[in-house]
């Protein structure tokens, strides 16, 4: 991962020395990885070495560190703690925070473009990555996730639909890219495209709801990140439509759901499947 971000002591590579500390801050020294590993796991399934999908893996994690620089941001969640150190705003300043962000964006479409060979999965792992993180991915779902917290403030609530839509969008998007490039570097066949894919959905709005619980039950110190701001924020979460036992309940439905996708890769398919069940029990 370090090897692809700017070097804060190489002169004259053009990226200001503080914007390479900032972008390093972002991505390095924590973080669960989980987008990267769900990439590699997913070409070893389609038969693929790990060294075919470093690339594509580096470039989901370096999309995710962005995505969360720009998530703390005062305009968005404005929050102080990630992974458990001070957000890269506070760290640095928010201009700095801005543009690591965006470096880091634009970095990983390099690395993917010099990473994967031949140039057509490199292209099809563009595509993936660029609809993930784009205006109806990721992008689009912080858009909906800010509109529902002004909705929320203007006293209206929302449907449990639009709130899977928004959760699909911001987190499930990106999520669900790392399978869909992994089987993408192996070129595997649809069979198996298909199945990671409804994997990576199921897994995806899993994901987000047990981070909407951890809010409400999760303990700062195990999180790295302030913990009880979701309420406050008036943000529209999985525990305030269903409840927490409810919202339980739906996560382990959709751990079902991704456990029986798998159903095409056989054997191979079972890292996949521990990593799904394990991720309903998760406290970070
Ligand atoms: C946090 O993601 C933000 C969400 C999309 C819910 P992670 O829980 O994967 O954060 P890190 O990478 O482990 O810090
Ligand atoms: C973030 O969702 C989704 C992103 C695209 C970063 P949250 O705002 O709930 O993530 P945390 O709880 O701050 O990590
Ligand atoms: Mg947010
Ligand atoms: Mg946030
Ligand atoms: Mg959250």
């Amino acid at each position: 991962m370090a090897a692809a971000l700017p070097d804060p002591e190489a002169d004259g590579g053009g990226c200001p020395r503080r914007l390479a500390e900032a972008m390093r801050y972002g991505v390095l020294g924590g973080g669960k990885r989980l987008r990267p590993v769900l990439c590699l796991m997913a070409a070893e399934a389609c038969g693929a070495s790990w060294g075919e999908a470093v690339a594509p893996a580096v470039a989901l994690e370096l999309v995710h560190a962005y995505s969360l620089i720009h998530d703390d941001l005062p305009a968005m969640d404005d929050d102080d703690l990630r992974r458990g150190r001070p957000t890269c705003h506070k760290r640095f300043d928010e201009a700095t925070a801005i543009l690591a962000g965006d470096g880091l964006l634009t970095l990983a479409f390099e690395v993917v473009v010099k990473g994967v060979r031949p140039a057509a999965a490199a292209a099809e792992c563009v595509r993936i990555l660029a609809e993930a993180a784009g205006p109806s991915g990721m992008v689009g779902g912080q858009m909906a996730d800010l509109q529902a917290e002004e909705r929320s403030a203007e006293g209206a609530d929302g449907s449990a639909g639009e709130l899977e839509s928004i959760h699909r969008r911001k987190t499930g998007a990106l999520l669900r890219a790392p399978l869909e490039m992994g089987a993408a570097v192996a070129d595997a066949p649809a069979e198996k495209r298909e199945a990671l894919a409804a994997y990576g959905r199921a897994v995806g709005l899993a994901f987000q709801i047990v981070d909407d619980l951890l809010d409400v039950v999760g303990e700062e110190s195990k999180m790295g990140k302030r913990v009880g701001k979701d309420s406050g924020h008036g943000k529209w979460t999985y525990p305030r439509f269903l409840g927490v036992e409810g919202s339980r309940a739906k996560a382990r439905r959709l751990g079902d759901e991704a456990v029986a996708a798998l159903a095409p890769l056989g054997g191979r398919g079972e890292p996949l499947r521990a990593l799904a069940l394990a991720l309903l029990e998760r406290e970070c």
